[in-house]
């Protein structure tokens, strides 16, 4: 078990962000756009809170299917995809994604938008499995996951190797985060996919005394 019970609270107490970032739907684009046969396209997302990127994918006219630990991201994920994108297609489903409730090879797309980063090193690594499982063979992966280089990094208490409980910044109260850095790439994704590219994006806050760090990894299964 490694979902943390926070973030049912926080899904219960808080709006939650409703579009994806642009670096997703870049990527979404690139890789489906052209292809003429949309629903028959299968796209998980781990993680996937109340569905900002799945409720993209199906408004596209993909196939979605997204797993969450919080009963209630689920449900106002269900309810907004019922009430904006009438007719979509997919499964919803409450569960630790430790375990993927799916068969081999399913999937042409696994879609990790910031949910890798809520898990500790060694259960990173069980899902990575699982998410190789679950992919087809040349299916992608696109992660997008907090560096090192992100406030609140080395703040609060320590948990785990690059995990902490941060005391400051966004990260303050979201549970355990997960910073990664080289090493850390490599042991995840260099090591599991046939790596496409790694990227960066970076914002400040603070009037620019801190910053806000991300690696967007897009990778082919092998
Ligand atoms: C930072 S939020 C991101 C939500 C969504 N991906 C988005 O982009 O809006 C992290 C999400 O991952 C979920 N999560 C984290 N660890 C999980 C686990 N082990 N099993 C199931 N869900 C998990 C949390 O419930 C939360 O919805």
């Amino acid at each position: 078990m490694s979902f943390d019970k926070i973030w049912e609270k926080i899904f219960k107490n808080n709006e939650w962000g409703k579009y994806p970032g642009e670096e997703l739907i870049r990527f979404v684009a690139k890789n489906f756009y052209s292809r003429s046969n949309a629903n028959e396209i299968t796209i998980l997302e781990v993680g996937c809170g109340p569905g900002a990127n799945l409720w993209y994918c199906a408004r596209e006219g993909f196939t979605i299917f997204g797993i969450d630990g919080s009963n209630t991201a689920i449900k106002n994920c269900k309810t907004r995809l019922d009430d904006e994108v009438p007719g979509w297609n997919g499964e919803l489903t409450v569960g630790d994604i430790n375990k993927l409730p799916y068969e081999n090879k399913k999937f042409d797309l696994v879609i990790d938008n910031e949910c890798l980063s809520c898990n500790s090193i060694s259960n990173s690594k069980k899902i990575i499995l699982e998410i190789k499982r679950v992919l087809k063979t040349d299916g992608l992966f696109y992660s997008r996951t907090f560096s090192t280089d992100t406030w609140g990094y080395k703040t609060g208490q320590h948990i785990d190797k690059n995990s902490f409980l941060p005391s400051e910044g966004p990260l303050f109260k979201k549970g355990l985060i997960r910073f990664t850095d080289k090493k850390d790439l490599d042991l995840l994704y260099s090591n599991n996919f046939e790596l496409i590219s790694i990227e960066k994006i970076q914002r400040t806050m603070m009037n620019q005394q801190q910053k806000i760090s991300e690696w967007i990894i897009e990778a082919k299964n092998k």
